[in-house]
């Protein structure tokens, strides 16, 4: 029977924060209904949101602040079905709820009177803007919160991904917002660093002494990074059709795991600490060219099939024209330092793969000398296991007798860590951490500029070598992992995925 201590949920004292005023712009669009008034309603449930705070989403539709109560609870209960409003808390956590119709990018508007009025006399509190809005517009929307006199001394931004297409455009972007706003006080999100199992990753590695002295080409044989999705990416063709699945996901998310799993350890858990470790592995990763670009890349695309028994149309049939961008990609990255030099990560992910999982893989080296017969079975590598989603969890594969009368027979048997079985019912989730950790002035798990800048470097020379060698983009069933040039990609090595 697994037990489940008050300690172990760690959830179970939320610490409230100090008060704050969030105006999220682009408040009505999908990112605030379905993750960000959730996850602050959520937060107010676990009574961490002061009384005096104040919620403000802000579109350039117009709306009363009555509608907009009503839309984010008529969205709540269409995205989250099993998870039911509590009568009272709604009601006490709407009253904060409120709504300015302004066009953001429309700096002499009289609508930012309304936002202003609605803030008058709040200059010492904790503000905070959220820019869920088009990407593209960050800098410019900064320039007129300044100008309409809406910045003060406590003020911070959080931007939303993507920051910027490519390195150029990325840098256009952190320059213009940087006009207003010093880096201390921007926020980049990166979802995936909220979330419970990755946040683990850096107490797995450096809290348990049994880890750190393996953790290193002498021991690890290689380390596999999968994000697979079942969802299709055509509904958000408008935004997907240009970036594609390098550009959406392994520019930020896959390398930000990528930096945990491969990061020295940091002095201490400060912002500055960590970052400077990111930033080191995200230098040291070897350039992709058109060299390399070939025997290390994998694009793919899908085609028609089906995802957990339901029919799928292929992404450019959904996009209405022939496209050549890739909905899934696998690569080969070497990293090019004193740890890693001799062990290769591979990282892939896609849409409508067969599955949703998420997973870091770190294969450990095979033992030297076997002093068993071969009748007792294969000896495998050990294997640890990090479950990001779902089912979050830590399995460390080992070698075991298996017991019985039945002689030395090997089995391969997993340790099992299981965040359902062992911690709380519920933690909060990625934004909701977030959220918190923005109003806690925790940039630690926020993206600095530099960061952002590095990952796009080195993303800009494989796009270069994709469009310079035409890199060809391989059809997969939708339903399927992938196409099979990214297994080939890892049986050339004379390895699989796992
Ligand atoms: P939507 O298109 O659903 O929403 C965009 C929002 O911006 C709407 O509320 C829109 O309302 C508002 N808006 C647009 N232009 C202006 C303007 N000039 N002034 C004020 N408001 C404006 O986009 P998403 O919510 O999906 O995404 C928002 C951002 O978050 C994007 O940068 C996206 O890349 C990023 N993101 C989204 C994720 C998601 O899960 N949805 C995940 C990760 C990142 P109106 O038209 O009334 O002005
Ligand atoms: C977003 C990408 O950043 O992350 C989406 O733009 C992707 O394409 C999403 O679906 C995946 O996030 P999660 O938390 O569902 O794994």
């Amino acid at each position: 029977m697994s037990k489940k201590t008050s300690a172990d949920s760690g959830s179970s004292k939320f610490l409230p924060v100090e008060p704050f005023d969030i105006i999220v712009f682009g408040g009505s669009g999908d990112l605030a209904l379905r993750k960000l008034m959730p996850a602050l309603y959520h937060r107010w449930q676990d009574q961490q949101i002061p009384a005096t705070s104040k919620i403000i989403g802000s579109a350039r539709t117009k709306m009363s602040s009555e509608e907009y109560r009503q839309l984010v609870r008529d969205k709540f209960e269409e995205f989250y079905p099993d998870d039911k409003l509590e009568e009272d808390t709604w009601n006490a956590f709407a009253e904060h709820i409120h709504y300015v119709g302004v066009d953001a990018l429309d700096q002499k508007s009289s609508d930012w009177d309304d936002l202003k009025e609605l803030l008058a006399g709040s200059d010492e509190k904790l503000r905070i803007y959220y820019l869920a809005l088009p990407p593209g517009i960050y800098g410019q929307v900064s320039a007129n919160v300044d100008a309409n006199g809406l910045k003060t001394d406590h003020t911070r931004i959080v931007l939303e991904k993507p920051i910027g297409s490519d390195l150029d455009s990325a840098r256009e972007v952190n320059d213009s917002v940087g006009e207003v706003f010093e880096e201390d006080k921007i926020f980049r999100i990166d979802h995936y660093l909220g979330k419970e199992t990755v946040q683990n990753l850096l107490i797995l590695r450096f809290a348990n002494s049994l880890l750190e002295p393996v953790w290193n080409s002498r021991h690890i044989d290689h380390v596999q990074i999968t994000v697979a999705e079942t969802v299709p990416a055509g509904e958000r063709a408008s935004y997907y059709d240009k970036a594609g699945a390098l550009r959406d996901m392994v520019q930020n998310h896959l390398l930000q795991l990528l930096c945990l799993v491969a990061m020295e350890p940091p002095i201490d858990l400060e912002a500055d600490s960590v970052r400077a470790e990111k930033i080191k592995v995200l230098k040291s990763l070897r350039k992709i060219d058109s060299g390399t670009v070939r025997a290390d890349t994998v694009r793919g695309q899908y085609k028609e099939g089906s995802v957990k028994g339901k029919p799928q149309k292929g992404y450019a049939e959904e996009v209405g024209n022939p496209t050549d961008t890739e909905t899934f990609t696998a690569l080969k990255v070497h990293i090019d330092n004193w740890r890693w030099s001799e062990t290769p990560f591979y990282i892939r992910t896609g849409k409508c793969m067969s599955g949703r999982w998420s997973e870091i893989v770190i294969q450990f080296k095979s033992v030297d000398h076997l002093m068993l017969a071969p009748e007792s079975g294969r000896v495998q590598p050990s294997r640890l296991i990090i479950r990001l989603q779902p089912d979050e969890g830590v399995k460390l594969m080992l070698m075991t007798k298996d017991p019985g009368p039945g002689g030395m027979r090997l089995r391969y048997v997993p340790l099992n860590l299981s965040y359902a079985e062992t911690f709380a019912p519920r933690y909060p989730d990625a934004y909701e951490r977030l959220l918190m950790a923005v109003v806690r002035n925790n940039l630690g798990l926020f993206m600095h500029r530099d960061e952002v800048e590095a990952a796009w470097r080195w993303v800009d020379s494989i796009l270069d070598a994709w469009s310079r060698d035409d890199m060809p983009v391989h059809l997969y069933t939708a339903g399927t992992d992938g196409p099979v040039q990214a297994s080939v990609l890892l049986d050339r090595d004379g390895r699989e995925w796992f």
